[in-house]
């Protein structure tokens, strides 16, 4: 039996006592007035659409409530305790209702001042496309290079590695179904392959990190054994190798030990009920030949699936050393994801987040600029990552130099995440992010993997419709100079003008 109802039967048989004995023990006035308050409480604990009000019946209202009386009395009362939450108000909205299927149009005109300096935009055509021309369905891309004998057909937007451990098992279950569902994949994170990635029947792209949790030996090394069984399973698609991510890179992953329950330490092989941190280095190599050859071994345990890495741009020379040993070497990773910065996380320290790894921006045009000069651009699929959410974000950075996007935090909010910033303590209202069984059990897995596929469609037919606007027929066709940029007040540029591809000195 959930917490929850326990709890609440207890608060109002007290009401109900207490009332009775009150009116002289007439319980027939104590039953009128408390029995129907019990009945929308359990109503509500059955609530499939919304987590808040089936994990805090009644009072759960009330935030929905102040929601009606918006916009003032709840942007003061509920809005105004995340105000400094990482995705702003406009964009989480653009995310809720996308996911509920409400938004097919904004009233009024801009949310946004287009004379601030870096405001954004991309001109449209005077002959546009026909919409007909471009269907969101063909608005996908092929990953896998010379070296692959398993191409996998991706959407170009896909959900980012958050593992099971810092999300609970329906949200996982969720994203998973919601995957299958709108063809897109679904990346594990760096906690293993969990049961509940491979029942939702989704296509997973299994990540692999310092830990190499799903695939280590007793001493915490990377183990071919465990590796090739998971690999080779039919709904594994790609492998991607975790060098590091945009919120903690240098740093290593956090799973807080509340979060550490036996079942997910016996999905990584650690030790239930203590904080496991993954290292910040790999031990299966050293170097950018290392680096390399650890793809290629990778890709052949798994019988030939693309096999790529994640990286937040630090150095740029370290990348470049990359690039010269895929030269020297001649093996390419199929793909490379690069996160930036301001990419989210479930746990990490408050310095990292803020202020270590370079924005998704710089990374991304950094990283692609030594791509095209070593001439390995167009032999290998860029995938980039950092607070993507709306069709606009997607189209300026397949223009700016990535092929595809993915995003972790879009889906988080489309699941029912209100950023209530306690990912890493076990307490996430939603049930999202949380291994309270009963927090997680108010997450409704039948209505929200519909919403997650839905985020995904929405946002993908506003790409589609922006390309049509453009004049042009498919993202591929998307380059820097379409982006432009208000640099002061009075000047503006396009992102060619900004930063033009380099050529080696
Ligand atoms: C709850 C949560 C868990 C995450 N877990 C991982 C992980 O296991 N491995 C990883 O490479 N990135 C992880 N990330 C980072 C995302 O995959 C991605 O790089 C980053 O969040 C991109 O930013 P976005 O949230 O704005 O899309 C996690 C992010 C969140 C929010």
């Amino acid at each position: 039996m959930r917490r929850q109802f326990t709890i609440f039967s207890i608060v109002t048989f007290i009401l109900i006592m207490t009332a009775g004995f009150l009116f002289h023990s007439n319980f027939f006035w104590a039953f009128l007035l408390f029995g129907p308050l019990y009945l929308v409480g359990a109503i509500d604990m059955c609530s499939t659409q919304h987590s808040i009000i089936a994990n805090w019946p009644i009072g759960g209202r009330f935030r929905y409530f102040m929601e009606v009386l918006r916009p003032k009395i709840y942007q003061y009362f509920v809005e105004s305790d995340t105000d400094g939450a990482p995705i702003s108000r406009i964009f989480r909205n653009v995310v809720y209702q996308r996911a509920k299927k409400a938004l097919s149009s904004a009233p009024f005109g801009t949310q946004l001042d287009v004379y601030q300096v870096g405001y954004e935009w991309i001109n449209h055509s005077i002959y546009p496309s026909s919409l007909q021309a471009i269907k969101p369905n063909d608005l996908r891309i092929t990953i896998g290079g010379k070296d692959c004998a398993q191409p996998y057909n991706a959407s170009i937007y896909n959900i980012s590695a958050m593992s099971f451990g810092a999300l609970s098992k329906n949200a996982v279950l969720a994203l998973s179904q919601g995957a299958k569902l709108g063809a897109f994949s679904h990346n594990t994170g760096e906690g293993g392959l969990s049961p509940y990635h491979l029942q939702g029947g989704g296509d997973l792209v299994w990540q692999i990190g310092t830990g190499y949790f799903g695939c280590r030996d007793e001493e915490g090394n990377f183990s071919e054994k465990h590796f090739g069984h998971n690999a080779n399973l039919p709904n594994v698609k790609m492998i991607e190798l975790k060098l590091s991510q945009g919120a903690k890179p240098g740093h290593g992953g956090i799973l807080p030990a509340g979060k550490n329950t036996p079942e997910i330490a016996s999905i990584r092989g650690v030790k239930p009920g203590t904080t496991v941190y993954s290292p910040s280095n790999h031990s299966a190599f050293n170097n950018p030949e290392g680096l390399l050859k650890f793809v290629a071994k990778l890709r052949s345990l798994s019988g030939g699936k693309p096999t790529g890495f994640k990286l937040c741009i630090g150095y740029l020379n370290e990348f470049e050393d990359i690039c010269k040993a895929m030269i020297k070497t001649g093996i390419l990773p199929d793909f490379i994801t690069i996160d930036g910065g301001e990419g989210g996380t479930g746990a990490a320290p408050l310095e990292f987040s803020n202020s270590v790894g370079t924005p998704l921006r710089e990374g991304l045009i950094g990283a692609t600029n030594l791509l095209t000069a070593y001439q390995l651009r167009d032999k290998l699929t860029v995938i980039a990552s950092g607070k993507i959410l709306t069709g606009f974000d997607i189209v300026k950075y397949i223009a700016l130099g990535a092929d595809a996007c993915n995003t972790a935090r879009g889906m988080m909010l489309a699941l029912g995440c209100i950023q209530a910033m306690e990912c890493n303590k076990n307490t996430c209202p939603t049930g999202v992010a949380t291994q309270d069984s009963n927090l997680a059990a108010g997450l409704n897995v039948r209505d929200k993997h519909v919403r997650v596929a839905n985020f995904h469609h929405q946002t993908i037919e506003a790409v589609a419709e922006i390309i049509a606007a453009t004049g042009l027929t498919h993202t591929r066709d998307l380059r820097r100079h379409h982006i432009w940029r208000r640099l002061t007040p009075t000047s503006v540029q396009n992102y060619q003008e900004i930063f033009p591809y380099a050529k080696l000195l």
